[in-house]
């Protein structure tokens, strides 16, 4: 289905031809929301442009576009403003329309992919020997917001968890095995880990202060990628250990991955070097592999290369990357590859993706796309840590979202006294949850942000709460209308009068092009904005002064249709939130 404003473009674009000939197929129609609901909800400026080249006044011009113009199905007869704005206004009855048709439709309106893309998002993906802490939180939610987004859309997605499973850390946690429990050498199919965490400091602590340590853990990484069978046990082991940790946290989190680490590709590296080297795209310098490419210089302006082979003979994160490509293109046949990470990443992908191309693995038309976020802040706006200056677990971060939401719960319920412990219980993991991923999705990617326990957990405002309680409300409304609103008649016309029925309409039915916007900019927190706007739209619409009665409102066919438009935003609400990975709860 065509947005608002794809409709309103195309029709401008119809007058364009009709007014300047052919070539005004090619001019940009400029129809964009107005500044102000005073004068309509789109604006064309696109007159304005032309009198130069049509050396007439825009005035003039705007009127022969509206002239031209073929909308009466969709807009009021558009007005000219100013010197030659053209505004126009959606008519109620089209509105009423097309949510009929939307509110037919279980998906919304949103279309299903016809021919289903193969869709990588790479995301979460964090380094194993330690437990996922703080630093893992923004890839792992806003990795799944973008799979959940792009699933619904009906593309075909692989979730890939690209776990950093191997390097020198694991070196260093297998010498510490082999001196502080030798008897696993003779039976490494003994060997148990109960404290990851503390078993990876304490490796660390070694490796940093003892140089003996050290070089035997340097050994212990040679002894490992030779295939060594202890050292090899011992890595599964460790690896096994921390994906087990990690797995708590995603199906609590309930999202989905595969994993898929680093040491896949290893068997795929040497053949990616040569492949640069045979093509004349890399050269030896310094012992090392590099890959200078065009347009990519360090600080100080000289070239900057993607390193494939380390001058120890070793292979790298870029290289690993590169051979991922190469197989996620070729074996896994993806059109769309999506790497979620931390911004500061951007020029690796930047370069990675570059030199994929270069060697000419990824043909034209498949996307390669790197979501950069920003960093989660301390009250001091320093990296977030816990007081003694220490790395905050995810899984204690999540016990305390939970525990602070059980009070929020507990004091609204304080009054009223309606919910059971079950109940409460299952509220406060919801808007828990809700509010570490709610409030990560909804701050602009790129931007860092300060974790703020009091703000995501406010009952007002851009948050869960809000969002859960706005939903929980209106479907409180069904029950006090004594009407079931999964089962309202559908055949009655929605009568979009009132301006706060206007506005809520005009919400409802740009559902689709919000999905849209967020499945090609790869951007959540579009999503939050407009489910936020719904929301406000809604509060006015119910409210007693703005707004309009529902419940209670006469004649029936009036009541009828104003409960069906709250029981479309609740359901707007729900598969909103939804494809963010949020559970909503019935009552609050
Ligand atoms: N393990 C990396 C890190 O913790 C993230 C990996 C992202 N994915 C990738 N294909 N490089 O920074």
């Amino acid at each position: 289905m065509k947005s608002l404003r794809e409709l309103i473009e195309e029709a401008v674009t119809e007058a364009l031809v009709a007014v300047v000939g052919p070539e005004g197929a090619e001019i940009d129609p400029l129809v964009r929301p107005t500044p102000d609901p005073q004068f309509g909800d789109y604006q064309s400026n696109v007159a304005m442009g032309l009198a130069k080249r049509l050396r007439r006044k825009p005035a003039e011009i705007a009127a022969d576009l509206v002239a031209a113009l073929h909308l009466d199905a969709v807009c009021e007869p558009p007005e000219i403003a100013g010197p030659g704005f053209i505004n126009f206004r959606i008519r109620p009855a089209y509105l009423s329309e097309v949510l009929g048709r939307l509110q037919a439709d279980p998906r919304v309106g949103v279309p299903l992919a016809e021919q289903p893309e193969r869709t990588i998002v790479d995301f979460s993906s964090p380094n194993l020997a330690k437990e996922m802490h703080v630093g893992h939180l923004r890839s792992t939610i806003i990795g799944d917001a973008i799979a959940r987004v792009l699933e619904f859309q009906g593309q075909d997605v692989l979730r890939l968890n690209h776990v950093g499973d191997w390097g020198t850390q694991f070196g260093m946690l297998i010498q510490h095995v082999r001196e502080t429990q030798p008897d696993v050498l003779q039976h490494p199919e003994r060997f148990r880990i109960d404290d990851l965490e503390s078993f990876y400091r304490e490796a660390k602590q070694r490796f940093d202060n003892d140089p003996a340590f050290a070089d035997a853990a340097r050994r212990a990484v040679v002894d490992l990628q030779s295939g060594e069978e202890v050292a090899n046990r011992l890595w599964q082991t460790f690896c096994a250990e921390s994906l087990r940790h990690a797995h708590e946290i995603y199906d609590r989190l309930d999202i989905r991955l595969i994993d898929r680490g680093e040491s896949f590709y290893n068997p795929m590296l040497p053949e990616v070097v040569e492949e640069f080297l045979a093509r004349g795209l890399a050269v030896e310098a310094e012992g090392a592999v590099c890959i200078f490419l065009e347009g990519f210089k360090n600080r100080e302006g000289g070239p900057l290369p993607v390193i494939i082979r380390k001058s120890d003979g070793g292979y790298n994160y870029d290289t690993t990357d590169l051979a991922g490509i190469k197989h996620r293109v070729q074996v896994e046949q993806a059109r769309r590859i999506i790497y979620v990470t931390d911004i500061r990443q951007r020029q690796h992908f930047d370069m990675v993706f570059a030199a994929a191309r270069a060697i000419g693995w990824v043909p034209e038309g498949t996307k390669l796309e790197h979501v950069g976020f920003g960093m989660v802040l301390g009250p001091d706006r320093r990296p977030f840590k816990t007081r003694e200056g220490g790395t905050i677990k995810l899984k204690e971060l999540l016990d305390e979202a939970e525990a602070r939401a059980a009070g929020v719960v507990e004091a609204q319920d304080e009054r009223r006294r309606e919910l059971s412990p079950e109940q409460k219980a299952e509220i406060a993991r919801a808007v828990g949850l809700g509010a570490v991923k709610y409030f990560d999705l909804s701050h602009n990617l790129a931007s860092d942000y300060v974790f703020d326990w009091e703000t995501m957990l406010a009952l007002d405002g851009n948050t869960a709460p809000y969002m859960l309680y706005a939903y929980a409300r209106i479907r409180s409304i069904g029950r006090r209308a004594g009407v079931d609103l999964d089962a309202l008649p559908s055949d009655v016309p929605l009568i979009i009068e009132h301006p706060s029925e206007v506005a809520l309409a005009k919400e409802l039915v740009q559902f689709p092009t919000v999905i849209q916007q967020v499945a090609v900019d790869l951007r959540p927190h579009l999503l939050t904005e407009y489910l936020y706007g719904l929301s406000r739209a809604f509060s006015t619409f119910y409210d007693r002064e703005r707004g309009v009665r529902v419940i209670d409102a006469e004649p029936e066919g009036v009541r009828l249709s104003r409960l069906r438009l709250a029981e479309m935003t609740a359901r707007v609400l729900k598969l909103g939130l939804g494809l963010l990975g949020i559970n909503v709860v019935e009552q609050m």
